[in-house]
């Protein structure tokens, strides 16, 4: 793995779950000056406090004010956003702007999920404003890195996989693959893309040991030591479309949704110097939580 040229790291949205893996990661790298951007006005956070306390260096911005942003952005040659929420396009548009300006060199922006640019049926409306953000970037002449993760493995329950109860509520074939990544590997996976020559204008996909639903269902229960009740509701997607009875939540069809997307094609994890944990130590975790 060559070295990187770059000496100032940015991160907006370093205290969501996220985020704050991100900057830890590059923090415990310590080959970079970290910058973390917060939305004004101040306000208490214990996963601010933590970056700061490791080296962070904390600064409050109004995403609505180009001159506050491009002040903030001075100096920084990487920028990883990790914005969420349904409001991140807006913000997340800012700082490209901003970026541009200020010459920052390279834009990582907030995906870190499925692989939405080869995804072929209808995109989530999520999905589209992020493709949407994806073709600016890529119009923009900034360089980038789109980063593809799969499912974080702390929300293995958004599959509908419910520990507790020892049930599970599939929305999708038992057969389908899920790619998967920890939070703590996603930030040790973006710290590396800054040395890897596929990165530059690319999109990265790395994942822990993909395994279907069916396998997953199987580690949670042998891990939980019982049969676990299952059943399927693989309509869900049409019901919610068409608003037929039983209707399901916008929640279930985002689950429902987001399983059939994380069967993500071409890793790169050989290209990269450490093992992701696989899935079994992630759900030992939740369950145990
Ligand atoms: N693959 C998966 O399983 C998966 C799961 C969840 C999320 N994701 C993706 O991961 C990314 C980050 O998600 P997350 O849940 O970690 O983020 P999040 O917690 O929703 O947001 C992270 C931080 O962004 C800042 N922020 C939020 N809304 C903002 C706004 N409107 N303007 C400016 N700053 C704002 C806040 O930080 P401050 O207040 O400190 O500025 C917040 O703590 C998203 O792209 C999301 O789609 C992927």
């Amino acid at each position: 793995m060559s070295s990187s040229t770059f000496k100032v790291v940015t991160i907006a949205g370093a205290t969501g779950p996220l985020g704050f893996h991100i900057a830890d990661a590059f923090l415990n790298d310590r080959s970079y000056k970290i910058k973390i951007l917060r939305q004004k006005p101040e306000s208490e956070n214990k996963n601010a406090s933590l970056l700061a306390s490791k080296g962070a260096e904390i600064v409050y911005v109004d995403y609505n004010d180009r001159n506050d942003l491009v002040k903030a952005l001075k100096e920084t040659d990487v920028i990883v956003c990790a914005i969420g929420g349904a409001e991140f396009l807006a913000p997340q548009r800012a700082l490209l702007v901003a970026a541009k300006e200020v010459g920052v060199k390279r834009f990582i922006p907030s995906e870190f999920g499925s692989d939405i640019k080869a995804i072929t049926g209808e995109l989530h409306p999520l999905h589209k404003v992020k493709v949407e953000f994806l073709q600016e970037l890529e119009k923009s002449g900034m360089e980038y890195t789109i980063i593809v993760t799969g499912l974080f493995q702390e929300y293995f329950g958004t599959l509908g996989f419910d520990h507790k109860n020892k049930k599970a509520k599939l929305y999708a074939d038992g057969n389908t693959k899920i790619a998967n990544t920890s939070l703590p590997d996603i930030g040790k996976y973006t710290v590396e893309s800054l040395k890897l020559p596929e990165a530059r204008n690319g999109t990265i996909r790395v994942s822990a040991p993909v395994l279907t639903l069916n396998e997953l269902l199987q580690k949670y229960e042998e891990i939980t030591g019982s049969k676990w009740e299952v059943s399927y509701d693989l309509t869900v997607r049409e019901r919610y479309k068409s608003n037929t009875d039983p209707v399901p939540t916008m929640l279930d069809d985002l689950s429902a949704y987001i399983a059939i997307t994380l069967d993500i094609k071409d890793l790169h994890n050989d290209k990269f110097s450490f093992t992701p944990r696989p899935a079994d130590e992630a759900i030992s975790a939740l369950v145990k939580s």
